[in-house]
């Protein structure tokens, strides 16, 4: 189980502290089953880049990543050393904490 802690780029928004999240689901499913607003433009299939999130603790926690990740990743907006795909990310087996931060979804407002 994970306590995980989600921060926002956007201004206003207030940080969300799910706590007992269970592995084998993705940062993006976590994010919209909790009502946090994530874009997955592609269904989450690693074949967009709108569920770009930055990991800032815990990385170790999720599922490596990968070379399509990566390439995906180069064309988000604003890559960062610790730049994810959230529908990448499947939480593994274990417990601990986990630090994401959003960028300002409203970013693609009109896509
Ligand atoms: S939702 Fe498209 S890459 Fe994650």
């Amino acid at each position: 189980m994970y306590t995980i802690r989600f921060t926002f780029e956007q201004s206003g928004l207030a940080p969300a502290i799910l706590e007992a999240v269970k592995p084998g689901q993705s940062l993006l499913e976590v994010a919209l089953l909790n009502n946090i607003e994530l874009h997955h433009n592609c269904g989450g299939v690693c074949a967009c880049s709108t569920c770009h999130l930055y990991v800032e603790s815990g990385e170790q926690y999720l599922e490596e990543i990968s070379d399509k990740e990566e390439d995906f990743i180069d064309r988000a907006v604003n890559p960062r050393l610790n730049s994810r795909l959230g529908c990448q990310c499947v939480l593994q087996e274990g417990q601990g904490e986990i630090n994401v931060r959003i960028p300002d979804q409203s970013q693609f407002l009109g896509e």
